[in-house]
């Protein structure tokens, strides 16, 4: 019996290196009998649009996209999901019909790992912590969950009340760190890029008084310092990012191939090598 050729995905991005993309899908692939290749490409800053181009000229059926990418690839797209649009930023590509189409999954990634989590989103009071393009790119699938409402706490303020206006929905309001003192949360998610630098964003202690779940964007081996701080100051539940890392793949996948993996064990074995 002769093998068909696999179709092909990339991920493109700078860097590229630590990407764990082709071992996620290669592993959703074999689980779903799925036959792909999907490889990591590392592209020069201006380059993006001609390696997309290249890729396609030579078979690609879609791309995954990381950063610094994620505005050029929404500006490049033919058509946009309205989850890409609002989010301002796409990081799933298909290639079908002579068209560019351009996904955003990063925020469902995020409410099916919560979901997954037994974290209840429908009417809770959430605070986003962030006012960037990870805070952005999680509202519309956030609002889609029928919370009661979504403050949005950034030192920057402005930043955040302009986020208000891009989404104008009568859920979200803006705040300063300051002004939270007092107020009660059900679900607290760190979407500022602090605990990459290994810092702690300016949140009163008294908003872990109460059961409240806290969820960092971000992962690693150790436990990021605002995960660390929740968990010293009594949260009910700390979660971190690998699960929204792998849920937005899954995404893309089920995107592109029209299959639903399954999320857990794939989440098992990477914080088993982390
Ligand atoms: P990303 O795409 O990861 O969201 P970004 O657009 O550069 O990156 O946004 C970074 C976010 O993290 C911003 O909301 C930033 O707050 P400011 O807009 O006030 O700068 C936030 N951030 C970064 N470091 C922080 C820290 N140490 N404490 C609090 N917020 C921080």
């Amino acid at each position: 019996m002769t093998q068909q050729t696999p179709d092909q995905y990339r991920v493109f991005g700078n860097p590229i290196a630590q990407s764990k993309s082709p071992d996620i899908h290669y592993i959703f692939a074999d689980k779903s009998q799925q036959n792909i290749d999907y490889q990591k490409q590392l592209v020069d800053p201006d380059d993006f649009s001609n390696a997309v181009s290249a890729f396609i000229h030579q078979g690609g059926k879609g791309a995954n996209v990381t950063a610094p990418f994620k505005e050029q690839a929404l500006a490049i797209a033919d058509e946009l999901t309205e989850r890409a649009s609002l989010a301002g930023a796409v990081n799933t590509l298909s290639f079908k019909e002579g068209k560019i189409f351009g996904d955003n999954t990063d925020g469902e990634g995020l409410v099916q790992d919560l979901i997954a989590n037994n974290v209840t989103l429908k009417q809770s009071r959430i605070l986003l912590l962030g006012a960037g393009g990870a805070a952005r790119g999680v509202l519309l699938p956030l609002l889609a969950q029928a919370p009661h409402s979504i403050v949005i706490a950034n030192r920057t303020v402005s930043k955040a009340a302009t986020l208000c206006q891009h989404f104008s929905d009568i859920r979200l309001s803006a705040s300063g760190y300051q002004d939270l003192e007092q107020q009660h949360f059900d679900v607290i998610i760190n979407a500022t890029s602090a605990s990459l630098s290994g810092n702690l964003p300016p949140i009163p202690t008294s908003l872990l008084s109460q059961n409240v779940v806290c969820y960092d964007m971000v992962y690693g081996k150790d436990e990021t310092p605002f995960l660390k701080w929740a968990k010293e100051h009594g949260a009910n539940k700390v979660i971190d990012g690998l699960g929204m890392l792998v849920g937005q793949a899954a995404v893309s996948f089920e995107v592109w191939r029209g299959v639903t993996p399954e999320v857990q064990p794939v989440i098992d074995k990477l914080r088993a090598s982390l």
